[in-house]
Parts: structure tokens; C-alpha cells; sequence
């Protein structure tokens, strides 16, 4: 059952009663391709939705926000968009054991996704964890554009690592990257950024994952003088701008810092816009 749709700002955001429709493992994550035809049609790369989570009276009141992982616009179940969930706490454990033919309540899409390029240009998107789910969204529309993608996908451990096989398909050239050495190449995305940037000739990089990864990876594009976009996971209890929890430190052109919530005004930010240090 389709729920009403509302405008905020330029989005209008639906509330729908999405069908499972398929799940999967990959390592660490569940993959939920959820029926959603009007957030499908209307979702952008780096864009997000928010799921309620929890039978009545289980006390999970607030929704969880999930990147959109990918959409598919026709089929016979109409639009659907994948979510990648990383279970830990209750709600991502919820969502996790959701089987066919299960109903999730989704909003969506919700803020502001990432700026691509007019160019045919070659881009380096660089994932953390789950971080990487955005990415492959927004690869697809690279790709149609014609750029050129470099992926370099990092987790702690090989299992956290999340588009192994999703990237043959969705970039160029991967590279693989793990703290503990149990696949790719032992250390963090950072460890092997510049050179891809180098190797490439990268005009653009865009990134997810945690806050630290992200604050790292803007340092070396400012240095490498290359534009980069990054896809902020701060905690957010409403998504759409009402409860303050997203506030995120963001340097105007005066370059003084002020608050924005990053639910509305993000979650992507030009990576100089965020003051990382504050
Ligand atoms: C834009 C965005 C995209 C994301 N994409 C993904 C994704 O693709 N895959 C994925 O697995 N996770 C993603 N996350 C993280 C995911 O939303 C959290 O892991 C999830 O909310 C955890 O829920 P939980 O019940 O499992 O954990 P718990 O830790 O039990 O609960 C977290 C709850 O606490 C609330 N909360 C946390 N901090 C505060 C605070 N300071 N004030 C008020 N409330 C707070 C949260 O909103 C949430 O409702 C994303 C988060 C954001 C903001
Ligand atoms: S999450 Fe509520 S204002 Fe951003």
C-alpha cells in the first residue's frame, strides 16, 4: 500500500509500504531489494531513504537511514531500489532478517546526492564498510556519461569489503583494500588513493564511509588539486530536517564555520565545505 508523498524543498519524498522482494549475503551485509517504484523513479546517486524498523511495541521508534545501494525502473514489480544493511544494533538487525514477501515502510529519496560531471572524465570512487553502497549508483550514471571509473573498495576485514564482485561490472579497475591484509592490499583506502588518482589521471573522486576516511581521503584531493565530493554518515533520527541531530560544521565562502543539517543540506558535501576539524 502506497502511503502519501510530501515536498521538502526541491524533493518530493514518498512514504510507501515496500514488498521485499529478494535478499542476499554479501560477507557482512544484507542486500534488500525492496518494491518502490516512486522512489526508484525519483532517486538520485548518493540520495537516502529512511526505514522504520521493529514490530509494535518493540521500542525501535526512529527510523534508520540506508544509502540507495542501486534502482532498477522497469519489471514487473515496477521500480525497485536496493538497500545494504550492515547488521549491529537492533534496528539494522531487524531489517537484516526481513525475508520475501515482508513489508517495509521506506521514505524516500531524501536529501541531496552527488553532483557528476558533464566531461566524460575519469573519477575514483573510494568506499569504507558499507560506505561503498552508494557508489554503485552512482557508477551507473558515470558510466553512462561516459567517464572512466576507478573503484577502491576498503573494510577492516576481507567480509566487510562490501561490491567485490558488483565492481567487475561497475568499474574499470578496482583495487581492494584491507587493514588486515586479508584480501587486496593491506592497509586503507588512503594508502593507495594518490596512486590511482596518478595512474588515472583522476578529474574527480567521491566517497562514503566513515568520518575519519572521509576527513583523510579531502586532505589528499585538496593537496592533488582534484574536485571531490564525499557522502557523510552522521546520526540522523528524522532525515528530513525537523530534530537537529545531523548537524554537521560546514565553511561558508567567508570560510567561517556554521552548523548545517546534513540530512537536508547533504548528506554529499563538496569535501572543502566541511570544516573535519571542528
Ligand atoms: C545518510 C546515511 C546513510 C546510511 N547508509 C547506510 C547503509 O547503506 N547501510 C547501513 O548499514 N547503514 C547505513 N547508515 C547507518 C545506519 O543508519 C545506522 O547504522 C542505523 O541507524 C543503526 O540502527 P540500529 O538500530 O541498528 O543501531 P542502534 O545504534 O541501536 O540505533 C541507532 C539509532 O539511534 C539514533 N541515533 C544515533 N545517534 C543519535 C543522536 N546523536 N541523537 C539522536 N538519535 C541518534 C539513530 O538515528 C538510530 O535511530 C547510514 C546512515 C546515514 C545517516
Ligand atoms: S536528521 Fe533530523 S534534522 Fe537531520
Amino acid at each position: 500500500m502506497n502511503t502519501p508523498s510530501a515536498s521538502l524543498g526541491k524533493n518530493r519524498i514518498h512514504q510507501i509500504d515496500a514488498e521485499v522482494l529478494a535478499t542476499r549475503r554479501a560477507g557482512a551485509y544484507t542486500v534488500l531489494t525492496l518494491s518502490a517504484n516512486q522512489i526508484a523513479a525519483a532517486a538520485k546517486p548518493g540520495q537516502f531513504v529512511t526505514c522504520s524498523v521493529g514490530e509494535v511495541g518493540t521500542g525501535l521508534i526512529l527510523r534508520r537511514a540506508f544509502s540507495i545501494h542501486d534502482v532498477t525502473s522497469t519489471g514487473g514489480q515496477g521500480g525497485t531500489i536496493d538497500v545494504v544493511v550492515a547488521p549491529h544494533g537492533g534496528g539494522t538487525q531487524w531489517l537484516a532478517q526481513r525475508r520475501r514477501y515482508d513489508k517495509v515502510n521506506v521514505s524516500g529519496p531524501l536529501g541531496q546526492g552527488f553532483k557528476v560531471p558533464r566531461e566524460p572524465v575519469s573519477c575514483v570512487l573510494v568506499g569504507g564498510g558499507y560506505g561503498s553502497a552508494p557508489l554503485f549508483f552512482l557508477a551507473k550514471v558515470l558510466a553512462a556519461r561516459g567517464c572512466r571509473i576507478e573503484m577502491i573498495l576498503g573494510g577492516a576485514t576481507a567480509d566487510k569489503v562490501f561490491g567485490i564482485l558488483e565492481s567487475r561490472r561497475a568499474a574499470n579497475s578496482t583495487t581492494l583494500v584491507t587493514e588486515d591484509g586479508t584480501l587486496g592490499v593491506t592497509g586503507r583506502v588512503t594508502d593507495v588513493l594518490v596512486d590511482s588518482i596518478n595512474r588515472f589521471d583522476a578529474k574527480a573522486i567521491y566517497a562514503c564511509g566513515p568520518m575519519g576516511m572521509l576527513a583523510a581521503i579531502s586532505e589528499l584531493a585538496v593537496d592533488a588539486e582534484v574536485a571531490c565530493q564525499v557522502a557523510v554518515e552522521e546520526a540522523m533520527a528524522c532525515g528530513f530536517g525537523v530534530c537537529m541531530t545531523c548537524v554537521l560544521p560546514i565553511k561558508g565562502d567567508d570560510e567561517v564555520p556554521r552548523l548545517v543539517r546534513a540530512c537536508v543540506a547533504g548528506p554529499v558535501f563538496a569535501c572543502e565545505q566541511v570544516a573535519w576539524h571542528l
